[in-house]
């Protein structure tokens, strides 16, 4: 795809966002996930990793009765989503969910670095991110739970993919329309939590 029809693209969907009133035009991404894989469920509860500005909470309440967003920076309310400021890579945060829901239904991460342009590091903190991400979704989430996680490809992934594979009945790598072309980053969709008690 040239740069030109990826640029294109990428209007496309601000445009439609614009037009639809999502915050962000990576609501668009969890879309087309949830139109192939039916990750989000009626009236469960969702946390939403890395939410901010809230495109995905947008979406994901459309489906649940709870959507528990937490981000660094903070987000303008939403009708039945509830904001945890903080970070995910640390354990205070998941107390501070804690206060607010006991289990998950649905865990969703979006999070992503900020990008120093080195792309190593940027995709090591992609893969931190998710590993933080996973360790959330295995605290919360109920047997049969489903777990969605952006990451940057690259040398890591394979093996992350390999661990989410141990919790999870159906596991699969996904690159929504709605990212660039030029773009690295993959959705990992995991459906049916295998709960450890
Ligand atoms: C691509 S944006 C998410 C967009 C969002 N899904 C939406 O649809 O509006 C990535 C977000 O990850 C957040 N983030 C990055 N590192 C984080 C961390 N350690 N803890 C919490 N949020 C983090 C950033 O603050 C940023 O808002």
């Amino acid at each position: 795809m040239t740069r030109w029809y990826s640029e294109k693209k990428k209007d496309y969907y601000y445009k439609e966002a614009k037009k639809h009133g999502y915050r962000a035009r990576s609501a668009f991404k969890l879309l087309q996930i949830q139109q192939r894989y039916r990750v989000l469920r009626r009236g469960g509860v969702v946390i939403d990793l890395g939410a901010s500005p809230g495109g995905w909470s947008q979406i994901a309440a459309k489906y649940a009765s709870i959507v528990i967003a937490v981000d660094l920076q903070p987000m303008q309310p939403l009708d039945r989503v509830i904001f945890v400021k903080g970070d995910i890579t640390k354990d205070e945060t998941i107390e501070k969910i804690r206060q607010h829901i006991s289990e998950a239904d649905v865990v969703i991460s979006d999070a992503s670095p900020n990008i120093s342009g080195k792309y190593t590091m940027d995709q090591a903190r992609s893969v931190w991110l998710c590993q933080n991400a996973l360790k959330i979704a295995k605290e919360f989430l109920k047997e049969g739970g489903n777990f969605v996680c952006k990451i940057f490809e690259g040398e890591d992934y394979p093996q992350f993919l390999q661990e989410v594979k141990k919790h999870f009945r159906m596991v699969k790598a996904h690159a929504p329309k709605a990212s660039r072309k030029q773009s690295s980053e993959i959705y990992i969709v995991a459906k049916g939590f295998k709960k450890t008690w």
